[in-house]
């Protein structure tokens, strides 16, 4: 007798690189995932319907709404990202999804792009490519393009999680004191590289204080939301760098174009944006800023491991098993 073996239902929201997209398919019936491009919320309340395994980027905003769509068999909704603030985690939880994310295997291509924004910024990279590539006469003069040095500064990292401890591990080689700030006080002795000068700030406006090149490292949430506003930038050292690789509305963009724009802050390496891809009004006419769209973990490697985790992590969920990254491990049953 034939025995149909049927696969769990996943609905993709949008492409994803290999190994993850083959994988997706060999283990789930898919639907979805067809294009690189974000899913309306209609079609994404359409598409998810029946589905036991959600797999989305942050590129889609998962509310009650989406999971109520899906149906009481949706068992898990598998971001292909660290940051889950795109899902209501709570909605959710309260309907007994796992959510799960994918950590650890973009910390160093987001702490590298982090260092690119340093360098570019610094160094200012970006003015010269343009003053090269748009045929502007340039002779080599003593004053032109003069930058900051980076070797020997202070660097402040806030939120020194996985990414900010690899932004800060890299910062051995310019020799930097770094100062940071971490939710659960300071770092156990033991994950403080040798030879490093790391030291704990309690309060952030100490560091904010004391920093040459502040780098933010924090997820978004309610009580990060807008963490540098006004007053926090204005805390900053004359001249002072501010760098964001994590989340957009992190900072108050529009106090942070003020504070660039009267000279207080030296300059401003963004990779996110509060209204991405929107930005702040004036911000792309400031010199002073280096500004990426989103690439922290954009590369090769890291977004095929990213792929191959989040489906990785739907697998285990449909299949009663605890997958590698969950989110809310409260609605765990094993
Ligand atoms: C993340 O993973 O949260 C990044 O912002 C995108 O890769």
């Amino acid at each position: 007798m034939n025995v149909r073996v049927t696969k769990p239902r996943l609905f993709l929201t949008r492409r994803i690189p290999e190994p993850g997209f083959s994988l997706a398919h060999q283990l789930f019936e898919v639907t979805g995932g067809d294009e690189d491009k974000p899913l309306s919320p209609d079609r994404l309340v359409n598409g998810v319907a029946g589905a036991d395994a959600l797999l989305c980027l942050l590129s889609e905003r998962v509310d009650a709404g989406v999971l109520d769509a899906a149906g009481p068999q949706l068992r898990v909704v598998s971001n292909m990202a660290v940051g889950f603030d795109n899902i209501d985690v709570q909605a959710a939880s309260k309907r007994g999804i796992i959510v799960t994310n994918t950590p650890d295997v973009l910390t160093d291509a987001t702490a590298d792009l982090t260092w690119a924004l340093i360098l570019s910024l610094a160094r200012r990279v970006p003015e010269g490519d343009r003053m090269v590539r748009q045929g502007q006469t340039w002779r080599w003069g003593p004053f032109l393009l003069l930058g900051r040095a980076v070797a020997g500064t202070t660097l402040g990292i806030v939120g020194m999680g996985r990414i900010g401890r690899a932004v800060a591990q890299r910062a051995l080689g310019w020799d930097m004191r770094v100062l940071y700030t971490r939710n659960n006080g300071a770092l156990p002795p033991a994950m403080v590289l040798p030879g490093a000068r790391w030291e704990y700030r309690e309060r952030l406006e100490d560091l904010l204080k004391e920093a040459d090149i502040v780098s933010l490292h924090v997820p978004l949430a309610p009580e990060t939301q807008h963490l540098i506003g006004a007053a926090e930038l204005q805390l900053m050292r004359p001249g002072a760098f501010l760098v964001n690789a994590a989340r957009g509305p992190v900072v108050d963009e529009i106090a942070l174009v003020e504070a660039l724009r009267s000279g207080h802050l030296g300059g401003a390496g963004l990779d996110v944006y509060e209204r991405e891809p929107h930005l702040a009004p004036g911000l792309a006419d400031l010199p002073n800023t280096v500004l990426l769209p989103h690439l922290g973990s954009a590369t090769v490697e890291a977004r095929g491991l990213m792929a191959e985790l989040a489906v990785q992590n739907a697998t285990a969920a449909v299949r009663g098993e605890r997958p590698a990254h969950v989110v809310n491990p409260e609605v765990l049953k094993v």
